[in-house]
């Protein structure tokens, strides 16, 4: 075979596709697929939950209107997907109205209209720090600065991203948002407490920004109370929608093959999402959208909802026995209420990323941590999914991982000169902007 030239048309490429890079788990995948490797690294929901008969069941319904399933659709979506999606964002006690939703291609088709809609070069936004690598790299296209605000077990700290955006202001940069992943954030697990989800809210109307609020794991809660959107207290306090930019997506609720999210918010956001939209895709799918339909209105989704709950606090439950039991003392990790990832933090002078290939060589693999941030932190950190492997191959994979991570500390001296530079330090106070083509 004639070597491929990667960078043939180096000469030619847009300066925004040079910086931008693929996530580390996209390109695992084929690593990941190989036999006898537990794979703790995707982000995949178990579609082995649904099953045949109840796929063959909704198809089956749709096939008396193939001409419609397999024609244009309008921009924003068909009207009755929209009122699956009321009724879902109801469901998570979030009051929404037909003409504030809006359908996309995955939420992650919202993340890239929404930073289409909303950045110029150089502008800013906040995140967590660890955030969604898949929307660091919808980010990136746009060319933005990014801040990581930092996290506790509570969430994004609002001290510091209030430090952050004076920092910002001093600096003379245009923060346009602050985007989180209040529920079961991925890659970290953590849940945003409801007293500082107001708090974000009241800092938003202090700076006058928009607030992406994107919520896939919502409704995979295994234990505790829901705690309100930011889109339901924004309602609750202004009486409208306002400047929170909801996203949500079937994906983790059905499935993600159907490619289905949806954005809420105010209408002229809406209407320059919808233009944003028209140059990407013109529509989304129509087939998808009267698949779900189908499914939402003959089935019992909230009792599928719970089946894939039910399942996945199993494999959480696994996952963190198993830490407890086989890694060393130092290593630390979060305990999830839901959703489908923990975040491992292992002592700074150990790498992620470095220890990778040891590991999958003892057939375990994971996220490094670093794809998790724009510009290099997070070195010592991995993410850990339970939601595709079941419980025991989730313990052997621990043990594995454990004997991984022990091996490198015993390496420490070594490591340590190494290493410990590039490890992130634990500050909880004001964030610097990175360039987002980093992450
Ligand atoms: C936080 C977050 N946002 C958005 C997405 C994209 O989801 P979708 O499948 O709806 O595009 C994901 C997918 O894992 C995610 O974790």
């Amino acid at each position: 075979m004639p070597l491929v030239d990667l960078d043939r048309f180096d000469f030619l490429y847009s300066e925004r596709v040079k910086g931008m890079k693929t996530a580390a788990t996209r390109d695992l995948m084929a690593t990941l697929s190989r036999p006898g490797i537990i794979s703790l690294a995707g982000g995949f929901p178990d579609t082995r939950a649904f099953g045949e008969e109840a796929f063959r069941a909704i198809t089956g319904s749709i096939a008396q209107d193939a001409a419609q399933a397999l024609q244009y659709g309008p921009t924003s979506g068909l009207e009755p997907i929209k009122d699956v999606i009321v009724e879902v964002m109801a469901a998570e006690g979030t009051p929404a109205r037909q003409e504030d939703v809006f359908a996309t291609t995955g939420a992650q088709q919202g993340l890239d209209l929404i930073a289409k809609v909303f950045l110029d070069e150089g502008d800013a936004i906040l995140c967590e720090g660890p955030t969604y690598a898949g929307a660091l790299n919808a980010f990136a296209a746009y060319r933005p600065r990014i801040a990581h605000v930092p996290m506790d077990r509570a969430g994004m700290i609002p001290v510091a991203a209030r430090e952050t955006l004076n920092k910002a202001r001093k600096q003379g940069l245009h923060v346009k948002f602050i985007y989180t992943v209040p529920n079961f954030q991925n890659p970290a697990g953590v849940t945003l407490v409801t007293e500082r989800r107001r708090e974000l809210l009241e800092i938003a109307r202090e700076f006058d920004l928009v607030v992406v609020e994107d919520n896939p794991y919502g409704m995979l809660r295994f234990e505790g109370e829901p705690l309100p959107t930011l889109a339901a207290l924004e309602q609750e306090q202004e009486g409208v929608v306002d400047r929170v930019v909801y996203l949500g997506t079937f994906s983790k609720i059905f499935a993600p093959g159907v490619r289905l999210g949806w954005v809420h918010a105010q209408p002229g956001i809406l209407h320059k999402i919808n233009v944003g939209k028209q140059g990407a895709d013109l529509c989304s799918s129509n087939l998808s959208q009267m698949m779900i339909y189908s499914f939402f209105q003959n089935a019992d989704w909230r009792a599928y909802v719970g089946c894939l709950t039910a399942m996945y606090k199993e494999r959480r439950d696994a996952m963190l026995e198993s830490l407890a039991e086989f890694m060393p003392k130092e290593v630390h990790w979060t305990h999830p209420e839901g959703g489908l990832f923990v975040w491992a933090t292992l002592p700074s002078y150990l790498d992620a990323t470095a220890m990778l290939p040891r590991a999958i060589a003892r057939n375990v693999a994971y996220v490094p941590g670093e794809g998790f941030y724009a510009g290099g932190a997070g070195k010592n950190h991995m993410r850990l999914n339970f939601s595709f492997v079941e419980p025991e191959r989730i313990r052997r994979g621990i043990e594995l991982l454990s004997e991984v991570v022990r091996e490198r500390m015993e390496l420490r001296s070594d490591l340590e000169r190494g290493s410990q530079r590039g490890a992130r330090r634990g500050s909880t106070r004001s964030a610097s902007f990175a360039s987002g083509t980093d992450g």
